[in-house]
């Protein structure tokens, strides 16, 4: 058995090989992918909306660059984005094809699917070539991502010089009150809103403990420096619920 046999990690509350949690990962988005947008706009009121509108003002995407979008599911990111920028392309890639099956349906609906590639692969490891893309997002992705480290410096190798990447991602509330309150709304509601819409309470449950386990915004801006980023930066969303994180392949 190698050392890599032995590697731990965590799936919401539980510690799992390492070699399991994409598996597992996969296992829910492909359980709640007909249902997954619904599902988003329930349990946020709609707010997620807001939080990638803010994701697209912060990045103001331009005309001619090429994103890709990380796992990116149905498509959100990678919509708003060619829809900000008529001569931009984008290129989704994600773990599970349920989710990106989704998504395509939605870009036909929406004529963008000419302007727009879908990939299944690992954040881990990019099937691409370096320096090949000039913005790269991800959003609520990389908590899922068994390693982040990886996948960041996966991020910065596709990235051409002066490219950008930003990552939109729930965060920790800096106020324990406002945090408690936030805490018993998310492990008493969503795990039964999840039971009710999707037949799945078992993927929500690890959303909301996969969320707790996410590091807090300075601890995430270090790791994305140590990627090799510059001109590292965030802006928390509804008060730290959510935040958003920039940095540059300077
Ligand atoms: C919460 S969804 C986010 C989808 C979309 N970005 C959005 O904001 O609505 C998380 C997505 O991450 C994908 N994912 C998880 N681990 C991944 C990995 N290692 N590489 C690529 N995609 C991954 C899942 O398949 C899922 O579609």
């Amino acid at each position: 058995m190698s050392d890599d046999d032995d590697k731990t990690t965590h799936f919401g509350f539980q510690t799992v090989p390492e070699a399991d949690k994409a598996g597992r990962v996969h296992g829910v988005f492909s359980s709640v992918a007909s249902r997954y947008d619904v599902m988003n706009d329930l349990m946020s009121a709609g707010v997620h909306r807001l939080w990638k509108d803010a994701m697209m003002d912060w990045l103001a995407p331009r005309s001619g660059q090429r994103l890709l979008d990380v796992a990116g599911g149905t498509g959100d990111i990678a919509f708003r984005f060619l829809s900000r920028a008529p001569g931009a392309e984008a290129v989704v890639l994600d773990l599970t094809e349920a989710m990106l099956t989704e998504g395509r349906k939605r870009a036909a609906a929406a004529r963008l699917a000419d302007r727009l590639d879908w990939t299944v692969g690992d954040a881990m490891a990019l099937p691409f070539a370096d320096g090949s893309f000039d913005v790269y997002t991800i959003a609520f992705g990389i908590r899922n991502v068994t390693r982040p480290a990886d996948a960041l410096a996966e991020a910065f190798r596709v990235l051409r010089p002066g490219g950008r990447l930003m990552v939109l991602e729930f965060s920790q509330l800096p106020v324990p009150m406002a945090q408690r309150l936030y805490d018993a709304y998310s492990f008493n509601v969503i795990p039964a809103m999840g039971r009710i819409v999707t037949g799945d309470r078992d993927s929500y449950q690890y959303l909301v403990e996969s969320i707790r386990r996410f590091p807090d915004q300075e601890t995430f801006a270090g790791m994305i420096r140590t990627a090799g980023f510059d001109r590292v930066k965030y802006r928390n969303l509804s008060m730290g619920i959510a935040a958003l994180h920039s940095g540059w392949k300077i």
